[in-house]
């Protein structure tokens, strides 16, 4: 607060109590032509009169006292940049309260701490307080069920593009992941010509359907996948979970299956950004949520044969 504001401030508040004090001074003073108490001389119906009695003087001396409680109050606890006597400030006690709730909560937190998360899974406090942190800390791009949306990783099925041991949902929640897909679509139409980028993703589409008859383009696409996306997607498209490429044979897809969507994956790429958490929530902290993710899936499937695993 400048010093101007300051003034202005107490200005305000030391007129207002001497208006208070003039206020109740005023009224319960009364003038030599004032008529006697009871007579105001107001009459209805006849004999209905109207008294004039004075506030009884516990009353007035009861405002007289909330007056000179409220300089006190003042005093002890400042008004504008006057810091008060008492030196009093919401900061102070706000920290102070803080830096009890906070050693209260290391206390219940050195239990779990250097644990693996799926041992903290198996403990149902632990996976309540790992639940608080996901909805204040993870919801808003997982969604409060842990189910994800597009370009956000549903938690609650068992594919994981970096990896579902314990130790690699851990290492992903602490260090966090930059998943890196160039836009090939240059590349591409440079060595299979102006169908290239529909060819490939005829042939993308074809991995998860592999019932369905293989048409002339996916044949093409398939040459330009050998070349180009083996690298990262494997020979069979299964995924390499040391890079976060996904497995292109499920039904999953982190960007959507429409045609609009894996033409926007060739042309412009896609960077998925995982936050690193450790840095915010300390190592037990991290441990907890991971616990809590941990109990969403349900761990049945494994890694697609094929894949690249990291261990
Ligand atoms: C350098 C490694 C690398 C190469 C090479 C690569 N990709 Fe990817 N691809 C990735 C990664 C990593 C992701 C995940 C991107 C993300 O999570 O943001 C990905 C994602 C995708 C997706 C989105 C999948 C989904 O679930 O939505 C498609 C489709 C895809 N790649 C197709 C291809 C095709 C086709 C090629 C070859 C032209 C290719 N990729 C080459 C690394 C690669
Ligand atoms: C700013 C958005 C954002 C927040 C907040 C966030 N994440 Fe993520 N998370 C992502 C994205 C994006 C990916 C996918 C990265 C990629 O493309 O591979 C991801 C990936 C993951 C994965 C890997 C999934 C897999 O298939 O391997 C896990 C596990 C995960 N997040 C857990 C968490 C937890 C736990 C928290 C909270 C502590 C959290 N995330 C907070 C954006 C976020």
């Amino acid at each position: 607060m400048t010093s101007g504001w300051t003034w202005y401030v107490i200005a305000i508040t030391v007129i207002n109590l001497i208006g208070c004090v003039w206020l109740l001074r005023a009224n319960t003073r009364r003038s030599p032509t004032d008529p006697k108490p009871d007579e105001t001389g107001h009459v209805w119906d006849g004999n209905i009169t109207e008294y004039n009695k004075p506030l009884p003087k516990w009353w007035i001396n009861l405002f007289y006292i909330t007056i000179v409680f409220s300089v006190g109050y003042l005093l002890w606890f400042g008004v504008g940049t006057f810091r008060g006597f008492g030196h009093w400030s919401s900061h102070k006690e706000w920290a102070l309260e803080t830096a009890a709730e906070d050693a209260r909560l290391d206390d219940t937190l050195k239990l779990y701490a250097g644990k693996p998360i799926d041992m903290l899974a198996k403990d149902p406090q632990a996976v309540a307080l790992g639940r608080n942190i996901f909805i204040n800390r993870c919801a808003a791009c997982h969604g409060s069920t842990g189910h994800g949306a597009t370009g956000f990783p549903d938690l609650t099925d068992d594919i994981w593009h970096w990896g579902g041991t314990p130790h690699r949902i851990l290492e992903t929640i602490q260090e966090g992941r930059q998943a890196v897909m160039p836009a090939w679509a240059t590349t591409l139409t440079a060595q299979g010509g102006p169908t290239a980028v529909d060819d490939t993703i005829a042939y993308v589409l074809s991995l998860s359907k592999p019932a369905q008859a293989r048409d002339e383009a996916s044949e093409r696409g398939e040459k330009l996948f050998q070349t180009i996306c083996v690298a990262c997607h494997g020979p069979q498209g299964k995924g390499n979970q040391v890079v976060g490429a996904p497995d292109l044979t499920d039904s999953y897809w982190l960007y959507g299956s429409s045609k609009a969507s894996l033409h926007k994956t060739l042309n412009e790429g896609r960077q998925g950004v995982m936050p690193a958490w450790k840095p915010v929530l300390g190592d037990t902290r991290t441990r907890l949520v991971g616990a809590y993710v941990w109990t969403l899936s349900p761990h049945t499937d494994g890694p697609p044969a094929g894949a690249v695993v990291a261990e």
